[in-house]
């Protein structure tokens, strides 16, 4: 039997097609290899995996900013082969302009989606994406005066304010504590609602993951034993079979839940790397 999310799979259109992808920074031991997926339109894909088996590398590739070893990537039929403004990327590390203020690196970004736009219409699009990540009394401070997690919710407002038809994000709330992140996660999940933004995201989360996610990929890390490695890679496609008007609130009462995170916590315990 078909459930709701896999049928919509099957049936919707393909926006990020990833093909074959391998990665080696050593010769012939490559860090993942045969990664392929699609995303639909529309759709919330997670990836979780322990550190090191790849999962930052794959999002750089589908923002074009690395290339893979060998394999592809097409979002909307054309071939990724370098950054764009139709995907934006929220980096597991801030990544902000550290001489310029929250304003200015916001401003940066909105500036380049729409040069023609004039001072008013930058500095309200400016405003309001601050504002929807809490930090409207921190605009006009610079990288160096906030905490982390203050500089991780500039990274995603900067990522959000553009409305890229596709969101990449490097465990974007790992900086938070519980309160934001809880907020900043029901936002998300309103905007790209709303939005029918296409989201790809790292997490290690695997509560975040059942909450936002259609799709589960897990991924396991590469290996060696007997003189034979192995390379990690996409090792199951996990889909969410939870109503999608799910809630932070509901989600433990809904059927299905524990049985879904348990799957989950055991991929990560016993299979996810193997010896
Ligand atoms: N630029 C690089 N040069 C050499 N090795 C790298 C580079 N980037 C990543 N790696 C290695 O590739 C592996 C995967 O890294 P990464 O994609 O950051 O993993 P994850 O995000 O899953 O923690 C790690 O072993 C890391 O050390
Ligand atoms: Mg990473």
């Amino acid at each position: 039997m078909l459930n709701d999310a896999v049928q919509a799979q099957r049936t919707a259109e393909v926006l990020l097609k990833v093909e074959g992808l391998s990665k080696a920074f050593v010769a012939g031991k490559p860090v993942f290899a045969d990664v392929s997926f699609t995303l639909a339109r529309g759709e919330f894909v997670c990836i979780i995996g322990h550190s090191g088996c790849g999962k930052t590398t794959v999002l750089n590739v589908l923002a074009g900013l690395d290339t893979a070893s060998s394999g592809n990537v097409f979002m909307a039929g054309r071939e990724v082969t370098g950054p764009g403004l139709e995907r934006g990327v929220v980096f597991q590390g801030h990544a902000l302009m550290p001489w310029l203020t929250v304003r200015q690196n916001i401003a940066f970004a909105v500036k380049s989606r729409w040069p023609e736009w004039g001072r008013a219409e930058v500095s309200a699009q400016v405003e309001k994406f601050v504002a929807l990540v809490g930090l409207t009394a921190a605009i006009d401070k610079k990288p160096s005066q906030l905490s982390g997690g203050m500089k991780q919710r500039v990274g995603i407002a900067r990522a959000f304010c553009i409305s890229p038809k596709m969101l990449l994000l490097d465990e974007p709330f790992g900086a938070l504590d519980a309160l934001t992140r809880g907020t900043i996660q029901d936002e998300l999940l309103s905007i790209v609602r709303q939005t029918q933004q296409t989201v790809f995201m790292i997490t290690h989360d695997v509560d975040e993951a059942i909450l936002l996610a259609d799709r589960i990929l897990l991924m396991s890390n590469g290996s060696e034993s007997a003189g034979r490695y192995l390379p990690g890679g996409i090792a199951e496609v996990v889909v969410n079979p939870l109503p999608r008007e799910r809630s932070r609130a509901s989600l433990h009462h809904l059927d299905g839940y524990y049985e879904l995170r348990n799957h989950i916590v055991d991929f990560l315990v016993s299979r996810a790397v193997a010896h």
